[in-house]
């Protein structure tokens, strides 16, 4: 019995997969530009089918096509494959690298596609494209049906032209690539809904909850932005890598497996319990995360694999420091963990490979564990390199730093090496960036590291040291000149 229920799942599932994959037009070089110039809006994914990023954005870009194709106006999704049939097509737009995402209309080229990767990303940004930034809703189906989508809703009611209305329609031009809004002074919709001169933001249906409100009414206070902003996320927001910005610390995630579309009973029930939490706790953003979009974050937080089923909870203070819940989840051990968390009291995770033993070569060695000692307590000048093994330009400046670590010995100044893909360091004073990224700390604990954006030979980083350094140096002037040589 269970294992034909698991059966009709299992079929529907891939019924589901395949009828979305089946939204995205197929083009080839015999076709492309009928197809397109077709299309009012279209856009076109060029890819390779060995390329790992576009069998990641493969089912995301399904899930739009399917959305899409049925908007008003409506927008085709297509892909081209540049390896075998769409190969001259690829060769025409100059595609050089897998996916590039470009937008036509009336089958002409428009512009580079440099929005998210994600579906929901995908809709919103696509929809911005095409007509106003705010639906105007006219009729009662239409409002109910802008009202049943599964996402943010901002809807404007206005009975007349008001102060309101224009703010409202000037912060829909600015954020209709992240937000769906939709406006109406159509009596019969405001009479329905009761409002005459108001702003509503309608949480997902998915997400409806004991815990808040699924809707909120501007109240005018603070700006219509700020409104928006405030309450988009709801109590316990559902954090993506899109979204990160809007989250900020002190910070605890439940990692799980979110699945609304296959699992939603599951995924709520866990969010129902941080929902409680936060509740409590008004002065911590709380959130849940995908356990696999945020497999790299959790390594960061030294976690390999989620063990069981139940979510894993960690967080950030104010100061960046991480923590990760020993305990198992549960309601009492996440407010526990959260308290313990604001006080100070936890021991925060530094991701570090092993303190070397020695580090007496011309480059010393920070990790992540003896960083504080070594660079940032050292009382010393430093300057650091922060590095990524596989880098190209990183190896071809490792002879170089060696070399001036050897010029520098006897100096009052460190030159220092950190592997930034396997140690931890303080994020908020060096800001890395593309790989090397170099700072110079000065000795003096009052005066932030500054980036140094010089060349890269060794002339450079001596005539950098000898006019940075705190003292004059023994071995040369301020200009780098070596003192026995003048
Ligand atoms: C010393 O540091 C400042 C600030 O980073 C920089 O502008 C200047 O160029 C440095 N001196 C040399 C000789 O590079």
């Amino acid at each position: 019995m269970l294992g034909s229920l698991k059966l009709v799942l299992y079929l529907a599932i891939i019924y589901v997969c395949k009828a979305t994959e089946e939204d995205v037009l197929e083009l080839t070089d015999s076709d492309f530009s009928t197809v397109i110039a077709q299309h009012d809006t279209a856009l076109v994914m060029f890819y390779a089918p060995w390329c790992g990023h576009c069998k990641r954005i493969k089912p995301e870009y399904a899930v739009a096509a399917g959305v899409l194709k049925d908007d008003d106006p409506p927008v085709a999704l297509a892909k081209v494959d540049c390896t075998e049939a769409g190969k001259s097509t690829c060769e025409k737009f100059s595609v050089s690298g897998y996916p590039t995402l470009k937008i036509f209309r009336k089958g002409e080229l428009s512009q580079e596609y440099n929005g998210p990767r994600e579906s929901n990303g995908i809709v919103k940004f696509m929809r911005a494209q095409v007509g106003p930034s705010s639906k105007e809703l006219t009729t009662l189906a239409s409002y109910e049906a802008w009202l049943a989508k599964d996402e943010v809703v901002v809807i404007g009611y206005f009975e007349k032209d008001s102060e309101l209305k224009s703010e409202f329609l000037k912060n829909a031009d600015k954020m209709r690539e992240e937000i769906t809004f939709g406006h109406t002074s159509a009596e019969e919709v405001l009479k329905k809904a009761g409002f005459k001169d108001n702003v509503v933001l309608y949480r997902p249906k998915r997400l409806s909850n004991k815990f808040e409100d699924s809707s909120v009414v501007y109240n005018g206070e603070g700006s219509l932005k700020a409104f928006i902003k405030e309450n988009y996320h709801g109590l316990v927001g559902v954090r993506q890598k899109e979204t990160l910005a809007d989250f900020t610390s002190p910070l605890v995630v439940a990692y799980y497996d979110l699945d609304w579309t296959k699992n939603p009973k599951g995924t709520n029930y866990w969010r129902n319990r941080v929902l409680k939490v936060a509740k409590e706790l008004p002065e911590v953003t709380f959130a849940v995360s995908d356990k696999d979009d945020f497999v790299h974050e959790l390594n960061d937080y030294g976690i390999d694999f989620a063990r069981g089923d139940k979510p894993v909870v960690a967080g950030k203070d104010i100061e960046g420091n991480k923590f990760v819940m020993s305990a198992e989840f549960s309601i009492e051990n996440i407010i526990a963990f959260t308290k313990d968390l604001l006080d100070g009291k936890l021991e925060p995770f530094i991701k570090s490979e092993p303190v070397p033993e020695k580090n007496d070569g011309p480059v010393k060695v920070a990790v992540g564990k003896n960083f504080k000692e070594l660079v940032t307590d050292s009382g010393r000048d430093a300057l650091v390199e922060f590095y990524a093994p596989w880098c190209g330009h990183c190896q071809k400046l490792t002879p170089i730093w060696e070399e001036l670590g050897e010029k520098l010995k006897d100096e009052e100044v460190d030159i220092v090496k950190i592997d930034a893909t396997t140690n931890d360091w303080p994020k908020s004073l060096y800001e890395v960036s593309g790989f090397p990224t170099i700072y110079w700390k000065p000795k003096d604990s009052s005066k932030k590291p500054v980036r140094y954006n010089g060349g890269r030979a060794l002339e450079d980083f001596i005539k950098y040291v000898a006019d940075n350094a705190s003292s004059d140096l023994k071995g040369f002037d301020r200009k780098g000149a070596k003192k026995d040589e003048l």
